[in-house]
């Protein structure tokens, strides 16, 4: 939406990866804190999102409006959104356009769009994700544009994430409905399903920009069901396709490594880069993978992706990624965090399932200063 909101893609958290249904009010509070203590919020994470079954399973006889969960939100849903707000972070929630959400423990937004966005900004909610489940076969364009109008009625500033799964093309028609879509259906803890999602999401790189982002779904870095080399690509190719980066662990039973890679600023910086580029597929050479993402200042970031199983040098040429001819290029390794200077190409042996991900300087023009070297990068 061209309101100003979301100019570069959301970060933060939302419980759904992590939790499903078995979310509560602690989770959400202790999330809040460790954006402040594991030095996330300087990151640029900044919404702490709710997801699907916070809400009692009824509307309220009188008054027709959404409650809180008595037993998972006993204290309210505005008294958590005053927690977040007094540590400088933002409140997301969840419904569905339908009459019941996907878990089908709380009535939906369908027909009720109003009344809910009221409720939600009475509470002082930032973000909103408005899922498809239960829509009764009614047009997705029609129920995710009432709910829209009905934000706009309130005043509030609320980010609107539209969830209907890339079913009926979100990338066509978004752009003047929310801020993001998703692309796919959901996203699991799994190495095939984050590759499977990678492909769908890569292709669709002309539509995202500024305040209309592609969103193939949260992130799973942390959970478990991969390694950390994987949840380094899944990382680096979720930032290289400026997508939303919502952190979907549970951040009280992660290890120092997750917070490692969640906290990589020099990725988050590519994510975040304000001309709002998705990164997009220069080569897919049966697995081996190289995009590439111009920056604001004039820098490209590269991301070299070995899907395959064994070790592969993956890269292109300084022309190729549309470099000005030059001796020599400055190149800073954004996992290494070390530069490197190369010539006519950048280019790295890549270990299996592992990405390389690097930013060319637009700005130093480095031949004068050492002769440049005529290979490209390795990893050790
Ligand atoms: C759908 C969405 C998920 C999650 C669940 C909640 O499957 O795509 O992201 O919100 O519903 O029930």
């Amino acid at each position: 939406l061209p309101d100003g909101q979301a100019l570069t893609p959301p970060m933060g958290f939302n419980n759904w990866n992590a939790t499903g249904c078995a979310v509560d009010e602690k989770l959400i509070r202790d999330t809040a804190d460790l954006f402040i203590s594991k030095g996330l919020k300087d990151s640029g994470y900044e919404y702490v999102n709710i997801d699907d079954c916070w809400a009692a399973p009824e509307r309220d006889p009188v008054t027709k409006r959404l409650t809180h969960h008595p037993e998972r939100f006993p204290s309210g849903i505005k008294a958590l959104a005053d927690y977040v707000h007094a540590r400088g972070l933002k409140l997301g929630i969840y419904t569905s356009a339908g009459t019941v959400t996907c878990a089908k423990t709380m009535p939906g937004g369908l027909d009720h769009e109003e009344i809910d966005a009221q409720t939600f900004a009475d509470w002082e909610v930032d973000y909103l994700k408005y899922d498809n489940c239960n829509n009764q076969g009614r047009p997705a364009i029609e129920r995710y544009t009432k709910m829209r109008d009905a934000i706009r009625k309130t005043g509030r500033k609320i980010v609107y994430s539209l969830c209907e799964w890339g079913e009926n093309k979100p990338w066509e028609w978004g752009k003047e409905v929310g801020h993001l879509w998703r692309t796919t259906g959901d996203i699991t803890d799994t190495w095939a399903k984050m590759v499977d999602i990678l492909k769908k999401n890569a292709p669709l790189d002309k539509y995202a920009g500024p305040g209309h982002w592609n969103d193939p779904d949260m992130l799973e870095v942390g959970n478990g069901g991969m390694t950390d080399t994987e949840y380094r690509s899944h990382f680096s190719l979720w930032s290289i396709m400026a997508a939303p980066l919502l952190i979907g662990a549970d951040l009280r039973k992660v290890t120092p490594a997750t917070f490692d890679i969640l906290n990589n600023r020099e990725v988050i910086a590519i994510d975040q880069d304000k001309l709002g580029k998705q990164g997009r597929v220069l080569s897919n050479k049966d697995g081996r993978w190289t995009f590439v993402k111009p920056l604001a200042n004039g820098d490209i970031a590269v991301a070299l992706f070995n899907e395959t199983e064994v070790a592969a040098k993956i890269g292109a040429t300084a022309a190729e990624l549309g470099l000005p001819q030059r001796a020599g290029y400055k190149v800073r390794d954004l996992w290494q965090h070390k530069n490197f200077q190369t010539a006519g190409e950048v280019s790295a042996v890549v270990p299996p399932h592992a990405t390389a991900m690097y930013r060319i300087s637009a700005g130093h023009d480095w031949s004068w200063q050492q002769p440049a070297v005529s290979t490209g990068l390795e990893l050790d």
